[in-house]
């Protein structure tokens, strides 16, 4: 439904179930309320028109209410057709006054149709999870360019992306990577995805992890995040990769690395995560055994052949919410869950607050570092500055009531001389 602020949401009425959701997960999100309490004091973002292109759910309410707070005039639109959290997204819209366009389950047309609405108001920042607004407005809508003083960009697809367009000389406004932040990747991709990517296959499915043959494909922060985890519940995990220091490290982690050829076999439960395409591909579905189950936590719906395999399909049933069964010509049956997209936001709710905490503070924080600095930035991707992440290390090691030690004065001396060695 389209709402009086511009909107398009499922249904205002679910908006105080969103706003129990939203104050649920800013109890884990200390970080955020401190930087929204000081936001909302100095107004960094007064006035700035932000498009905002994330997953809507309870964790990036919380950003959007510390941006408002600073005084950002925002749009946020969803980063993914399956992850919106539709309560939320009432929540937003009837409770806070931010226009979402948002509503799971939509179409990619309709998907389209609320990006391009969400850059109406011409933005000057845009803050993107998979660069799908950089991509709309470097092909489509270069008006706007001449309002933009650059963007942040929240997923290792986005900037991998975003490196693309710089590389050829295109990018037409600077953006920080967020996801290089050692506050985010070490903590989102890591534990974020590697605890959600778990629960959204157990809710969806149900199914007993401990004695299963687990294939992980990537080993990069995610699938770190994802074996971990799985290792955890008693599965027994396969990881395979393309990148021999990567494969290497996942040997020496404990885990049995070999080529996708060889796991696909043997699989029950299969997971990619490498941000690449078609890494679950026909030669895999042709050996998989009847039952094995498929899932995706990268970011695009691109890592299982999911066309091929629907070629291969004579038919495909729903079993549960989230679980497709395609039943292949020769009989047997392989498994698909939250059709080959995002399965932690999908079949789940996403990253537990606690880290979203941590990403979302680098957004904001880069958000006004950019409205501060763009004049003396070119248009290229840069790496979110030291001082945030160390900033934001801090806040969150207080928060949690935890403190670390600081260098003497002779320790500061030492590690910054060379003259000193054996003695
Ligand atoms: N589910 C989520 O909520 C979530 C959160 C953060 C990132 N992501 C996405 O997850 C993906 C991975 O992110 P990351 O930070 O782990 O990236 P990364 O670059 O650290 O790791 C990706 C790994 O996949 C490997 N790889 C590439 N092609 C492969 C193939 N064909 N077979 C096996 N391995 C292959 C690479 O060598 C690399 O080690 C990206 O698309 C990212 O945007 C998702």
């Amino acid at each position: 439904m389209t709402t009086r602020h511009g909107g398009d949401i499922k249904n205002a009425a679910l908006a105080r179930e969103g706003v129990a959701r939203i104050e649920w997960a800013a109890r884990e999100m200390p970080v955020i309320r401190q930087i929204r309490e000081r936001f909302a004091k100095e107004q960094p973002l007064k006035g700035i028109r932000v498009t905002a292109c994330l997953h809507v759910t309870s964790e990036t309410a919380n950003l959007m209410l510390a941006l408002r707070d600073g005084g950002a005039d925002i749009r946020l639109t969803a980063s993914n057709p399956l992850s919106t959290q539709d309560e939320v997204a009432a929540a937003l819209m009837v409770e806070y006054g931010i226009p979402t366009f948002a509503i799971k389950g939509e179409t990619t047309a309709i998907y389209n149709q609320h990006l391009e609405a969400a850059v109406l108001h011409r933005p000057q920042i845009t803050m993107d999870d998979g660069a799908d607004v950089v991509a709309l407005i470097h092909k489509t809508r270069r008006d706007l360019l001449s309002d933009i003083v650059g963007g942040t960009e929240e997923t290792t697809t986005g900037v991998i992306r975003l490196k693309a367009l710089a590389a050829q000389g295109q990018l037409a406004y600077p953006i920080i990577a967020v996801n290089e932040a050692n506050t985010k990747h070490f903590f989102d991709n890591r534990y974020g995805t590697g605890q959600s990517t778990l629960d959204g296959i157990t809710r969806a499915t149900n199914i007993l992890l401990a004695g299963k043959n687990f294939v992980v494909c990537g080993y990069g922060w995610c699938g770190k995040g994802v074996a971990m985890r799985a290792r955890g519940l008693g599965a027994q995990v396969i990881v395979t990769e393309v990148d021999p220091l990567r494969g290497l490290e996942a040997v020496m982690d404990g885990f049995q690395v070999m080529p996708i050829a060889q796991a696909a076999p043997i699989g029950d439960i299969f997971v990619t995560v490498t941000g690449d395409v078609n890494v679950l591909d026909r030669p895999s579905f042709e050996v998989m055994k009847s039952g094995a189950v498929m899932a995706n936590s990268g970011h695009f719906d691109a890592e299982i052949n999911l066309k091929v395999l629907a070629e291969m399909s004579e038919s495909r049933r729903g079993l549960r919410p989230f679980v497709e069964e395609y039943r292949l010509t020769d009989g047997r049956a392989l498994v698909v869950l939250a059709e080959g997209r995002l399965v932690n936001l999908g079949a789940a709710e996403g990253h537990p607050a606690s880290v979203m905490d941590m990403s979302f503070a680098n957004q904001a924080l880069c958000a006004e570092y950019m409205v501060q600095n763009h004049a003396s930035l070119s248009n290229a991707v840069y790496d979110v500055p030291r001082v945030i992440d160390d900033e934001i290390a801090r806040l969150k090691l207080d928060a949690m009531g935890v403190r670390i030690d600081t260098l003497t004065e002779e320790q500061e001396r030492y590690l910054n001389s060379w003259e000193l060695g054996t003695e």
